[in-house]
């Protein structure tokens, strides 16, 4: 089957910093790179790695060419992103010595989806495929009416958390992926226990305490592999990427969260986004 991913695509720009900067402050930054990121990116090439067929559906701009290249390196099909008037979207982080963090994201393309370029890429779905969403991208909604008409299973992270997304989104949801943090915020916001939301499946990442399917009236928990972390960065993106791509490889619920938590795992360990999420040869070396 096919995995269907409308996402965002993003260049990371890193710079070492001696400290965040102040209001007022000018700083030089050191050891520039740039990796390909973005949440939709990112779980496009972890359901990629772990040997799924993975249709990506965004959008860069001009200065794109390269990260749509890198994708399809990873194993991506990029057939159905679109180059736009707008810059690619890319996050210019600062990393201080003491490995906090400032980060500015400029969106640029991520916004610029196009309804006739989700429908062209959404012609050849069967039923029993899947749709992944995040929400860094536009034309969610949109996007998940059209595969559920077409009979997709549609999977939605709520990350970055916004409620009016999350409300808009969750009658055409199948599963909702979220962190313990937007948990958090999803059950203030919406004033429900996660539970009880109107979804087939709830999926609840937990950083190093693990993860949780909660089903209606059942919950299948897997626990986190004992690593030591040096970039959690993209663990939750790995983990869905992996997770949907078991399912769709015919495993159940409790095997698939049991190979996307070796791949977090793995992924913490390794400094970047996607570039540094593992293949599925690494994850099952892990695992034995
Ligand atoms: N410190 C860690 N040790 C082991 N596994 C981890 C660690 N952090 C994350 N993971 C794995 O990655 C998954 C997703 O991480 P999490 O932090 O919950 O997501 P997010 O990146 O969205 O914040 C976890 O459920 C776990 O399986
Ligand atoms: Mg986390």
């Amino acid at each position: 089957m096919t995995i269907y991913c409308v996402g965002s695509i993003n260049a990371d720009h890193f710079y070492d910093v001696p400290h965040i900067p102040a209001p007022g402050e000018t700083l030089a930054g050191a050891n520039f790179r740039i990796g390909l990121g973005g949440k939709g990116a990112n779980q496009s090439v972890a359901a990629a790695k772990a040997g799924a067929e993975v249709v990506h559906i965004g959008a860069v701009g001009a200065d794109g060419a390269w990260a749509v290249e890198r994708l399809s390196a990873l194993g991506v099909g990029t057939d159905h992103i679109l180059t736009v008037e707008e810059p690619t979207a890319h996050a210019i982080i600062n990393v201080a010595a003491d490995g906090e963090n400032a980060i500015v994201i400029y969106s640029g393309a991520n916004l610029c989806q196009s309804e006739d370029e989700i429908a062209a890429a959404l012609k050849s779905a069967k039923p029993g495929d899947r749709l992944i969403l995040q929400n860094e991208a536009s034309l969610q909604v949109e996007a998940a009416q059209m595969a559920k008409a077409a009979g997709l299973e549609v999977i939605y992270s709520a990350a970055p958390f916004s409620t009016e997304a999350v409300e808009a989104i969750l009658p055409h949801t199948d599963i909702l992926v979220v962190n313990d943090v937007e948990a958090a915020q999803l059950s203030e916001s919406l004033n429900v226990d996660v539970a009880d939301l109107p979804v087939k499946g709830m999926l609840v990442t937990r950083g190093a305490d693990g993860a949780d399917f909660i089903a209606p009236g059942d919950v299948t928990h897997v626990d986190a592999h004992q690593v030591t972390p040096v970039d959690t960065t993209g663990a939750g993106d790995t983990f869905l990427g992996y997770f949907v791509a078991g399912l769709d490889q015919g495993m159940s619920v409790a095997d698939a969260m049991g190979l996307a938590s070796a791949a977090g795992a793995l992924k913490v360990t390794r400094p970047g986004t996607a570039d540094a999420i593992p293949s599925r040869k690494d994850v099952e070396a892990f695992r034995a």
